[in-house]
């Protein structure tokens, strides 16, 4: 159940999320994680977080599933200050965090039955090997966590998450332990179901090449401590864009060569320009020179509609 507050939320204040001048500090004697970290997700967008291991990601995630406490700021979520964990947030943790002594249908079950209590035996179970059969799990359903492989159980961590359709699916590294050939088949099936249900999507990630193909906007934080968001990228391929065919269209090396530079190069840079609580800039690599302007639900976003995938015959 959630616990979450109900708040006043300004008039001004854009997105299904809002973080606003989120600040993490875990030790009085240490700089904070990340500071004054701000940005807005629209409902149904599909984002990507990209920057180097321990500048604050699976901490900013942790805050926005209300299982880890801010420092100072606030994240407001369809009009409620996030205050604790939700069914309406669905989590894939980065250690995928099973309880090891259910088997695998008995870890997703427990969802279900967190968000469906009144469903009779049957309908848990028919809706379990649904979501079995996406990850590719069948077979396995009787197994315990200890007699998986480790990607094995990311799966699992994919399907509880998924099983509950929560209005917000929050992704920390979800496929890094899958084969290349697995990875496509759940990244494709997350598209579709993102694109029915219309769910919003956080995700963090550290391949570029999945969140050019998966996300519609990029946020790149720097280094920590006192990381920020320093811009967010808008993912201007277009919507059909399909794995196999997007390095044909030449936006996607623009694209890429700018989330790679960031990483290699800008990452480390401090942006002294940005106002202490701002809202990270939005920059459309290759059509405006590196230069944006403000993010907000007004902002032009070109093409890029989270993919269409082609639906199996
Ligand atoms: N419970 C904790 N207590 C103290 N410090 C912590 C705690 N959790 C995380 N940190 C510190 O906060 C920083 C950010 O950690 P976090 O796990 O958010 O990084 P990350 O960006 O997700 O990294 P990675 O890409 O390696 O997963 C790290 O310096 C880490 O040591
Ligand atoms: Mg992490």
């Amino acid at each position: 159940m959630s616990t979450d507050t109900c708040v006043t939320q300004p008039a001004s204040t854009p997105g299904f999320i809002s973080v606003e001048a989120l600040t993490k500090r875990y030790r009085p004697d240490m700089p904070p994680v990340f500071e004054n970290v701000s940005f807005t997700i629209g409902q149904g967008e599909f984002v990507c977080i990209i920057g180097h291991s321990g500048c604050g990601k699976s901490t900013i995630l942790n805050v926005l599933a209300g299982l880890e406490e801010a420092t100072s700021g606030h994240v407001i979520m369809a009009n409620r200050e996030i205050s604790g964990p939700s069914l309406d947030r669905g989590v894939v943790f980065q250690g995928h965090a099973l309880m090891p002594w259910l088997t695998v249908q008995a870890n997703i079950a427990f969802a279900v039955r967190s968000r469906h209590p009144k469903w009779t035996r049957e309908q848990i179970g028919a809706h379990i090997q649904r979501f079995v059969d996406m990850v590719g799990l069948n077979g396995s359903e009787k197994k315990k966590p200890s007699e998986l492989s480790g990607g094995m159980r990311q799966r699992v961590g994919i399907a509880r998450a998924f099983v509950v359709e929560p209005k917000m699916l929050l992704l920390d590294e979800p496929f890094g332990a899958l084969d290349a050939l697995t990875r496509g088949v759940i990244q494709d099936e997350l598209l579709k179901i993102v694109s029915a249900t219309r769910q919003t999507v956080f995700m963090i990630t550290h391949d570029v090449d999945e969140a050019i193909l998966l996300s519609n906007k990029i946020m790149l934080m720097s280094n920590g401590p006192r990381a920020r968001i320093a811009e967010i990228v808008v993912n201007t391929l277009p919507a059909d864009r399909q794995r196999e065919t997007m390095h044909h269209d030449p936006q996607y090396y623009r694209i890429r060569n700018h989330l790679v530079d960031f990483l290699v190069r800008r990452s480390r840079e401090t942006d002294r320009d940005l106002e202490s609580s701002a809202t990270p800039r939005l920059v459309r690599p290759g059509l405006d020179d590196g230069e944006g302007e403000g993010d907000g639900e007004g902002a032009a976003v070109v093409r890029n509609a989270i993919p269409i995938i082609k639906a199996v015959a």
